[in-house]
């Protein structure tokens, strides 16, 4: 009876959407089509529990898919764990406040329980991040499912993250190679309404007199960094919600990195970030959409992926 119940659903589900097959074998109803039509839900629901304990964890789910898809395209290779032969990407300088990859493994082990083989660990990563920019009060939105885990994970991949001390330009030219227009660039910064910064990503900007900085934020940010280089340093007035107070921080220039307040004092990118100061609901539009596209990033079908049974381990 619930068998059927389960189907009845999918026959519905996939009917009332059409077959939105894209040309990178993602769908938005990929599961409901191979039979495991509980894979929305139960990643929501673990995702839940776990920032109703811990808040804080939402920026580093996000954090975590960002770095997984801007290093070697969305395929969970930022959750592999370096072995004796390999270093992998989770070890590099960069990861300073990458966690949260309990979460990840609980999810997966529920899902290998209903959905053995199924169910890849770059699809749990990027629907996890969904379900907590909206957890935090962020945007709801649909992603396509479908992607395969790489069987890839190297420190020395890990070059192609953007620096915090770039400019608006370098920025611009790094987003714009993976596809992402200057307004994407910005409007994915602004997941930065979340989550800290420690002083070692930030203290470049404390050793001489820098115009673009508060002169009262810059000794706010002194303080932080008088207690040593891991001192947390929200990127906002409210760390635990996602909204655009981190834009009108930079407007105020408050802005924590030298690349985020490079978006406010570069001529390039300023009226952006003046739009989404004064709009909360154009950022969040914008935001939602450049997520679904940074998570189709160099995506990997049958032939270049596989769905590990372990997140952390390639099969
Ligand atoms: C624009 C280029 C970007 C640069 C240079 C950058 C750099 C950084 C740095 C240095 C930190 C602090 C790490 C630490 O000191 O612990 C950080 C934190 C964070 N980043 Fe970015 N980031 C960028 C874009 C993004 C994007 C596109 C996202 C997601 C869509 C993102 C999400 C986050 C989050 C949520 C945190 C807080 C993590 C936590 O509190 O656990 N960042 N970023
Ligand atoms: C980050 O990398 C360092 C080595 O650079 C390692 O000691 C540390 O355990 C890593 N942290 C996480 C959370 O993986
Ligand atoms: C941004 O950085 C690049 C590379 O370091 C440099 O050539 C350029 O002049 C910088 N742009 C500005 C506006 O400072």
């Amino acid at each position: 009876m619930a068998n059927l119940l389960v189907i009845v659903l999918v026959i519905h589900q996939v009917m009332a959407s059409g077959y939105r097959m894209g040309a990178n074998g993602l769908d938005m109803n990929y599961y409901l089509m191979v039979g495991c039509p509980l894979v929305e839900p139960v990643v929501k629901n673990i995702v839940n529990r776990a920032l109703q304990h811990d808040p804080t964890l939402a920026a580093a789910l996000i954090r975590m898919h960002f770095h997984d898809c801007f290093i070697q395209g969305c395929d969970g290779s930022i959750l592999i764990d370096s072995t004796k032969d390999n270093t992998a990407e989770k070890d590099s300088p960069g990861n300073l406040s990458l966690r949260g990859y309990e979460v990840i493994d609980e999810i997966k082990e529920e899902l290998e329980r209903q959905c053995p083989g199924v169910v890849s660990c770059a699809d749990i990563l990027a629907m996890a991040a969904r379900d907590a920019v909206f957890f935090a009060g962020g945007p709801i939105y649909d992603i396509p499912k479908g992607r395969k885990d790489g069987r890839r994970s190297k420190i020395e991949d890990t070059i192609n993250l953007p620096f915090p001390t770039f400019n608006a330009s370098e920025l611009i030219k790094a987003f714009g190679q993976r596809g992402f227009s200057a307004q994407e660039m910005v409007a994915l910064s602004g997941a930065h309404t979340l989550g800290v910064a420690r002083c070692a990503s930030f203290k470049n900007r404390l050793n001489q007199a820098d115009p673009t900085l508060d002169s009262q934020f810059a000794k706010t940010l002194s303080r932080t960094c008088s207690s040593g280089d891991t001192t947390e340093q929200p990127f906002d007035a409210t760390r635990n919600d996602f909204d655009n107070l981190y834009f009108n921080a930079l407007v105020r220039k408050n802005g924590v990195l030298t690349s985020d307040q490079t978006l406010y004092a570069s001529p390039l990118t300023r009226n952006i970030v003046n739009a989404y100061a004064f709009n909360q609901a154009m950022f969040f539009f914008d935001f939602q959409q450049a997520m679904v596209k940074m998570g189709l990033i160099d995506v990997k079908d049958e032939s270049k992926g596989e769905v590990r049974q372990n997140c952390r381990r390639i099969l």
